[in-house]
């Protein structure tokens, strides 16, 4: 049993200090923001992600995981400090690694024996060495650590399983005495038989970017066959299908829509193309999806625009889902957020409805109308537009709801929509990649 702590209680802290609480080590979770770290005491989880209060609830009921604000305190009781600060995207484009660095000196003026340094926040390649010398600047001569990269690869609305039951953890370390450290941390994972890859630390890093911006990279791809498939009559799907029988591609990520979006594709992929070119080796493939996503978030405006005939302007328009992806209360980046600045901007009025984000949503866009279901939202509405595809849009009545509509338009971004009961239903609709009305 190893004593932990664990800095930055957001989507990944959380869930890693609770995960790791439940491998049956002493976590302690702290964060400089006293008002979650309040509510975590309370029991109450600041973040929608499934089976994540019950973990904390578990593990805070075998008084394995506690909370604090007391960040120095808690680096002095650990055997392990992991960083699991925010690295959000500078206004060059680059991560911000500030937090982190911060993180870092603080934890070298606790320092007060042997401990493993680990950054678990996705940070730029040579961000370890920066970690060590920002620790040793604060820390006394006779400090001793060692430095780990350990990214983390969990999925937010899958965040709980991914994080207990990874495809492989990766361990940069040049320490064997750290990698022993961390294998304790993971042991249960180890006895599991899931692959631990043990590498440098730049290696470490760079893989948690290879994998971040390839997934975007196969998003961008299926998304411009989807729009190639619509000007010469072939159905995406089945072209996703096709494409994902073939083992060497896999089905995972060809499913076309309105864009990626997130805490993380949007800002990693930025960070990776940006320190690429610094180096001297620019990643044309990532530039490209870069840039295929922003065309295709203004691509659904424009898509809405034509089922609209010309214009929003006083139009009603219900904005379905608002989360960048289904079961996660995140807003960051989501292309529901460009869809909806354009018919305000254009001088719509928006109905919204997401199942958990409505509260999230409305920090950014206070004008709008949040409403508690679907129906209330598409009532008087001219068009609906589907931009996440939670479960509970994908069993629509569609009939039900088109009677409630003002016109019967509907822009499917998500392809959650069977085309056959939307023709029968006398709706107007486009998609992203299959038959449309009329077509
Ligand atoms: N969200 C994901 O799905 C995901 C997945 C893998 C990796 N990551 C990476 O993990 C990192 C964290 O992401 P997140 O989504 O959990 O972020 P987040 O914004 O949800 O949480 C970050 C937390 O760090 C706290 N914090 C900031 N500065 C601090 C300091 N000096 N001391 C203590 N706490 C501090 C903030 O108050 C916040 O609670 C990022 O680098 C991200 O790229 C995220």
């Amino acid at each position: 049993m190893k004593n932990i702590t664990v800095i930055g209680t957001g989507y990944v802290g959380l869930v890693s200090g609770a995960g790791i609480s439940d491998f049956g080590h002493q976590v302690s979770c702290v964060d400089i923001d006293e008002s979650k770290i309040a509510s975590l005491k309370k029991g109450e989880i600041p973040i929608y992600e499934q089976g994540l209060e019950s973990l904390v609830k578990r593990n805070v009921d075998a008084n394995r995981l506690t909370f604090s604000s007391d960040v120095s305190n808690a680096i002095k009781d650990a055997d392990v400090v992991f960083i699991a600060v925010g690295t959000p995207q500078d206004d060059e484009g680059n991560a911000d690694i500030s937090a982190v660095l911060k993180v870092a000196e603080t934890i070298g003026s606790s320092l007060n024996g042997y401990k493993v340094i680990c950054t678990k926040s996705t940070v730029p390649i040579g961000t370890g060495r920066k970690v060590i010398e920002a620790i040793n600047k604060t820390s006394g001569p006779s400090a001793q650590f060692d430095y780990v990269s350990n990214p983390e690869f969990l999925r937010e609305g899958a965040a709980v399983r991914d994080f207990t039951h990874p495809d492989r953890v990766v361990i940069g370390a040049d320490s064997q005495k750290a990698f022993d450290f961390m294998k304790d941390v993971y042991h249960p994972l180890y006895v599991n038989e899931t692959p631990v890859l043990h590498t440098n630390i730049e290696t470490a890093e760079m893989i948690k970017y290879a994998c971040n911006a390839f997934l975007a990279l196969k998003i961008s791809y299926i998304n411009e066959i989807a729009n190639f498939c619509e000007e010469v009559g072939a159905d995406v799907f089945n072209v996703a299908q096709g494409m994902g029988l073939d083992g060497r591609i896999s089905p995972k990520f060809l499913h076309p829509g309105p864009g990626y979006g997130g805490s993380c594709f949007p800002k990693d992929t930025n960070a990776l193309a940006s320190q690429a070119e610094a180096a001297g080796v620019p990643l044309q493939t990532i530039r490209g999806a870069i840039d295929a996503n922003g065309i295709q978030q203004n691509r659904m405006v424009q898509k809405l625009r034509r089922l609209m005939e010309g214009s929003f302007e006083n139009k009603i328009i219900a904005v379905l889902g608002l989360s960048f992806k289904p079961q996660t209360d995140d807003i960051r980046e989501s292309p529901a957020i460009p869809m909806i600045r354009s018919l305000l901007e254009e001088k719509a009025s928006v109905k919204a409805f997401d199942p958990v984000s409505n509260d999230n949503m409305k920090s950014i866009f206070p004008n709008v109308e949040f409403l508690q279901d679907v129906n209330s939202a598409v009532a008087d509405a001219d068009a609906a537009v589907i931009m996440t595809d939670w479960n509970e849009f994908r069993g629509m009545d569609i009939s039900r709801i088109t009677s409630l509509m003002k016109t019967p338009i509907i822009l499917d971004t998500r392809n959650i929509l069977n085309t056959d009961e939307l023709d029968s239903s006398g709706v107007i609709y486009d998609n992203v990649g299959r038959k449309k009305t009329n077509a």
